[in-house]
């Protein structure tokens, strides 16, 4: 065989070439997120299981040897991994040595103040393997995903009170989420016309904790499960703020709010259930107020014209397969006629970043 000639020169490819490497880039890749978008995510999760951001946050840019010998990883596992984290702009390549992009070091370094390490962590242990179960929830019309873990209560959340690991693994996640957010909240709303406020669902504090720190007049509680309202109440003792904050045990939907409050706030919570109910938890939250008090929903929403954002079009499928079978992100609109009916006089609304916006409803 003569090595000349060997291969043929074809306009087609070429132009294809050309094509791929130019208009088709990004819907390819897109395309390419679409249909592996479960390998990309195993890359991310591995490198923060592994912490290898923090590792290189410490050392600065290492060899693929280097972080092998500090993970522990065989050379080709090492390889593939390294592959993965460069192509996904995770990590940089400069001649042999490895570095951190800027927005992974911030986001997946622990050593980063507001890391979301721990959301990746929920994602990977609670969601992911649920989530597979999405095809079967959209027909069954409900949280089919649930069956991933033990326990016969209908929701989530209920049934991570038996697996203190997994729930503790949730709540981190949720300060995470909350710590990348609830300064928005701080900064869009005068708290300092509140003087006791009720956090429903208020997980471990993180949010109440922000609030009082920024302001000394506020009293607040969280409204959670007894096994939540026990890591709440730890939290707030490690702030030093146990003369102002605490956490009232409950059911939401069996029991009534505390009373004597001027604020009842809804934090990334009325997402989690359906028109019905958070109509009625609205109504609810309207009775255990004095005319002049205020319910404040803070969570990301959906556009009104039911086209975005992506936060809303990727959240609401956990809603519906694994945490309730029943939630979604819901529109400006919805919240705000659901205030309206539960006997709101004035309904405000304010949009901040990341798609999150914060409505007022004062009764
Ligand atoms: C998505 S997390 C939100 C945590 C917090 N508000 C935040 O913004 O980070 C939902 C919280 O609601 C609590 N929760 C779920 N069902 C509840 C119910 N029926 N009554 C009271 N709290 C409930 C969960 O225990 C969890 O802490």
């Amino acid at each position: 065989m003569k090595e000349q000639g060997l291969f043929r020169r074809s306009w087609g490819l070429a132009w294809q070439r050309l094509l791929e490497r130019t208009v088709l880039r990004r819907p390819l890749a897109h395309m390419y997120h679409l249909i592996s978008g479960h390998i990309y995510f195993q890359t991310l999760s591995a490198a923060v299981q592994l912490d290898l951001f923090t590792l290189l946050g410490r050392r600065g840019p290492l060899t693929r040897a280097q972080i092998g010998e500090a993970l522990q990883l065989a050379e080709q596992p090492a390889r593939i991994l390294l592959l993965g984290l460069v192509t996904c702009e995770l990590l940089r390549r400069r001649g042999a040595a490895y570095a951190a992009t800027p927005l992974a070091d911030e986001l997946f370094n622990r050593d980063r103040p507001r890391n979301v390490a721990d959301v990746v962590l929920w994602q990977h242990f609670i969601n992911y393997r649920a989530l597979g179960h999405f095809h079967e929830a959209l027909l069954a019309n409900r949280n089919t995903g649930l069956a991933e873990f033990p326990g016969d209560e209908p929701t989530l959340y209920q049934r991570l009170a038996h697996n203190p690991a997994l729930e503790k693994i949730f709540q981190d996640a949720m300060e995470a989420i909350s710590r990348l957010s609830n300064h928005l909240l701080a900064e869009a709303v005068d708290f300092n016309q509140f003087h006791h406020i009720v956090d429903v669902g208020g997980g471990n504090a993180t949010n109440i904790i922000r609030l009082a720190q920024q302001h000394p007049q506020l009293k607040a509680d969280v409204f959670d499960f007894p096994s939540v309202c026990a890591i709440a109440r730890e939290k707030i003792r490690a702030a030093g703020l146990g003369d102002r904050l605490g956490a009232a045990e409950g059911n939401c939907f069996a029991d009534e709010f505390p009373a004597g409050v001027d604020g009842i706030l809804f934090c990334h919570f009325l997402t989690i259930w359906s028109p019905e109910q958070n109509r009625a938890l609205l109504q609810k939250a309207c009775r255990a107020l004095a005319p002049g008090g205020a319910v404040i929903i803070f969570n990301q929403m959906q556009h009104d014209a039911e086209d975005g954002p992506l936060s809303a079009a990727m959240g609401s499928p956990y809603f519906l397969t694994l945490a309730t079978g029943v939630g979604m992100l819901y529109t400006w609109n919805e919240y705000e006629a659901w205030l309206r009916a539960a006997g709101c006089t004035r309904v405000l609304r304010k949009a901040l970043v990341r798609d999150h916006g914060v409505i007022i409803g004062i009764k």
